[in-house]
């Protein structure tokens, strides 16, 4: 509101950058210089700018960012800032002593989850495709990496293994996006493979769990979900059913189970940085439908921001609330 802008560096939020008089500048007239119209940077206000550049796919390169920040500061690359806006906030031994199966755990909001619950004290069994993103999670974290495909048996079979006798927790991160297809257009392949994946796997591993957390009696299951569980103007046909049947999953065991002293709740991101939708080439109908809705939604979270919500109702934090379909979204779910 008033005093002289903070100094920027790639760690400063794009917001940051763009409320900053030569910052803003020089910023827009990069995203020009590239063909882009500067209004593509309003949903990524909150990101510092290195992320954006990390998201970028080489669009942005890091020279280019590191240059960024020399120009605005006089040709010097300044000492780094802490990062602006929020910072994640470790709370100690929060899930010491619990095992926590933490899926999609090599790539964006699994895989803060599933740093996070390391760093708070828990034995993370991390599961994903990618073997690449585990082991280094698993350098980074400690955490226990299990390759595994949540729609093969087996792979559930081997993630139980490793689990051991007494699971605490589950946090279903592991998800796929559709192509935004509508029902005219979304194929039988399209269909199969969301529901594998965002269904199936999430009902299979929540069965694959229960014995141990009823012997307990005690258990958090966390799924996470999409604005496209509360919508019909997030995504495309299979999507959306896909997130609506979680957040049926996630209602119908928690009115099973609560009295065994077990909760489920389920978690609806909004528009959030992470790779999710990276190779996917959009239905044309799907997307101009969207577009117009889509501009209007708030600025996207980073997995981090995810993180906090879904390890809020992972642990003891989250005690008394059962069956609630919470939105992680900025504010989209009332507009
Ligand atoms: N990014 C967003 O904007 C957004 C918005 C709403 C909801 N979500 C949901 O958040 C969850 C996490 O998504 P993200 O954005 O972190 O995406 P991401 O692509 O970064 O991570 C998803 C991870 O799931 C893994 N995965 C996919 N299929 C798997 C399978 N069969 N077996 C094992 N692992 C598998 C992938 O390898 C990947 O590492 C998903 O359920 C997604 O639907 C994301």
């Amino acid at each position: 509101m008033s005093g002289s802008p903070r100094p920027l560096s790639a760690g400063s939020t794009v917001g940051d950058w763009l409320d900053h008089p030569e910052g803003g500048a020089l910023l827009r007239e990069l995203i020009t210089e590239g063909g882009a119209d500067p209004a593509v940077l309003a949903p990524a206000r909150g990101l510092p700018l290195r992320q954006l550049a990390e998201l970028s796919q080489g669009r942005l390169p890091d020279e280019v960012v590191q240059g960024l920040v020399r120009r605005v500061n006089g040709g010097l690359l300044p000492e780094e800032q802490p990062e602006s806006g929020w910072r994640e906030r470790i709370v100690p031994d929060r899930f010491t002593g619990r095992t926590v199966v933490v899926t999609g755990a090599a790539s964006g909001i699994g895989r803060a989850t599933a740093a996070r619950i390391a760093a708070e004290g828990g034995r993370v069994v991390a599961v994903d495709l990618a073997a690449d993103g585990l082991t280094s999670l698993a350098q980074e974290t400690g955490a226990a990496p299990v390759p595994a495909d949540i729609t093969d048996p087996a792979g559930v079979e081997r993630i139980l293994a490793a689990a051991g006798d007494r699971v605490d927790g589950l946090a279903n991160v592991a998800g796929v996006s559709d192509d935004f297809s509508p029902a005219h257009e979304v194929g039988d392949e399209m269909w199969r493979r969301v529901f594998a994946v965002n269904v199936d796997a999430t009902m299979r591993l929540i069965r694959a769990v229960l014995p141990s957390m009823l012997d307990a009696g005690r258990g958090s299951v966390v799924n996470v979900a999409s604005e496209a569980a509360l919508r019909g103007s997030a995504a495309g046909v299979a999507y959306t059913a896909s997130k609506h049947a979680v957040v049926g999953i996630t209602r119908n065991c928690a009115f099973m189970y609560g009295p065994r002293g077990l909760r489920f709740n389920t978690v609806a991101p909004g528009g959030v940085a992470t790779g999710i939708a990276r190779d996917l080439q959009w239905s044309e109908f799907g997307s101009e439908r969207l577009r117009e809705f889509h501009r209007l939604i708030p600025p996207i979270a980073t997995a981090q921001h995810l993180a906090a919500s879904i390890t809020f109702l992972l642990s003891d934090d989250g005690v008394n609330i059962n069956g609630a379909v919470l939105p992680s979204d900025g504010g989209w779910s009332v507009q």
